[in-house]
């Protein structure tokens, strides 16, 4: 295969770092190889330099109806024409509202707002207001934004803040525990159960390793929560609308008492959300603090609206689950091909590739850091150099627009990849 023609990317990224730090806007961003991307349609990426991508990273989860989906960009466009934000409410609110949680089921009310940071950010500030206490149980290698308060990292079993310049007091309220681990959670909440306003989780660990519950888990957590009077919190930022239409709450059959929801949920336009039962949600119209000049605009609630009315009426969770069945069994058997320890685990809509040895299924953290994340990351180059889109962290999407010809050509191109790599 010929090498990848690259050198309007490498000009655009030159001058991106003359203009903003690292030439990114987001730091996820600076893993990773610098690709200048023109335009994405369905499953499809095309770069500055005319290339072509298979995309299994959907922009980090929200393009899961695929890019550029007509009756997205048809109900958005239609509602800039109207004006974008009014410092008011306006005629789209609640009909975006009604599907919304017409389709996640079990919540009364939501929020609207920007990103998913802001919407964890107001979760745990109404569950301290609900609840009277101050301390958050969370999780090793789950991620719940980018702010001083919820941003850690784990090295060598010890976690605390992950950025400098980080204040690493305001983590002083969190209780950090493993995943996976109900046992050490009964424990903690038995002695400082008063303390705790909430528990917050990724139902389904996606942002590392793409772990899934083990059984029980969810169930055992939520009757925890409910013993000790702690708010339940899942963060359905990657998990929402994907998973199921009512995101992993459905999946799991396990009801939260706040969630909060972003990515998946408008068809690629930046919208998060935060859902809850009446009672406690009312204290937003009281006397918590939530607020945003751009929550619910105007192509937002219409994005809203659009994309779920997509996943309403054409559902492409059983399609998906198929595609990315497949894609996985294609992983699994072209690694035995090229007698490489490749391990694949997840769900079809949100899987991890890595390497490692082993068969069963990572359950926490501490077993995700235990292969050889750096070998998957040294290999995403050589995908991307073969026309697949996906992120050294190993995070794998599939979307509603996955379909047969995508399969054939990321199988190609992967064998393809991994061939090269062998050479080295
Ligand atoms: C589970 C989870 N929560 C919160 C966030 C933060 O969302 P945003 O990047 O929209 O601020 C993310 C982002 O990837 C996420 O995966």
């Amino acid at each position: 295969m010929a090498a990848r023609a690259d050198a309007r990317s490498r000009a655009l990224q030159a001058r991106a770092v003359e203009l903003t730090p690292g030439g990114v806007h987001s730091n996820v961003r600076l893993t990773g190889p610098s690709v200048f991307f023109e335009r994405g349609k369905g499953a499809w990426l095309w770069d500055a330099d005319g290339n072509d991508y298979v995309d299994y990273l959907l922009g980090q989860g929200p393009n899961f109806l695929g890019h550029a989906h007509d009756d997205v960009i048809t109900a958005v466009d239609a509602a800039m024409r109207r004006g974008g934000v009014f410092g008011s409410q306006h005629v789209l609110e609640n009909e975006a509202g009604e599907l919304f949680l017409d389709s996640i089921g079990w919540a009364d009310r939501v929020r609207f707002c920007v990103s998913g940071t802001e919407a964890d950010q107001a979760a745990l500030r109404l569950a301290r207001a609900v609840t009277g206490r101050t301390k958050i149980i969370r999780f090793e290698g789950h991620y719940h934004g980018w702010l001083d308060n919820v941003l850690i990292k784990t090295v060598d079993g010890v976690t605390g803040p992950a950025s400098a310049g980080q204040s690493a007091h305001q983590l002083d309220d969190s209780i950090i525990l493993g995943f996976n681990d109900a046992e050490a959670l009964a424990a903690v909440l038995a002695e400082r159960g008063a303390e705790v306003a909430a528990v917050i989780l990724e139902p389904m660990m996606c942002n590392s390793g793409a772990i899934l519950p083990v059984d029980g888990y969810l169930q055992r957590v939520r009757e925890l929560c409910t013993e000790h009077g702690a708010m339940l919190i899942f963060d359905e930022v990657i998990t929402g609308f994907r998973l199921a239409l009512g995101g992993a709450a459905e999946r799991f059959g396990v009801t939260p008492d706040l969630a909060v929801y972003g990515k998946a949920m408008a068809g690629g336009w930046p919208v998060a959300a935060l859902a809850g039962r009446a009672e406690p949600m009312a204290r937003f119209a009281a006397d918590v603090n939530h607020s945003g000049t751009f929550n619910s605009s105007v192509p937002a609630c219409a994005a809203v609206s659009a994309a779920i009315t997509v996943l309403r009426q054409e559902p492409p969770y059983q399609r998906i689950e198929e595609h990315g069945t497949r894609l996985m069994d294609g992983l699994r058997k072209l690694g035995a091909d090229h007698d490489l320890p490749l391990r694949v685990q997840g769900l079809p809509a949100a899987f991890h590739v890595g390497f490692g040895a082993g068969d069963g299924p990572v359950r926490d953290y501490a077993g995700l850091t235990a292969l050889d994340l750096h070998r998957y990351a040294d290999l995403v180059p050589i995908l991307v150099d073969h026309g697949i889109w996906v992120a050294p962290r190993g995070i794998w999407y599939v979307s509603a627009a996955h379909g047969d010809s995508e399969l054939t050509a990321v199988l190609e191109r992967l064998d393809a990849a991994l061939t090269a790599a062998e050479r080295g």
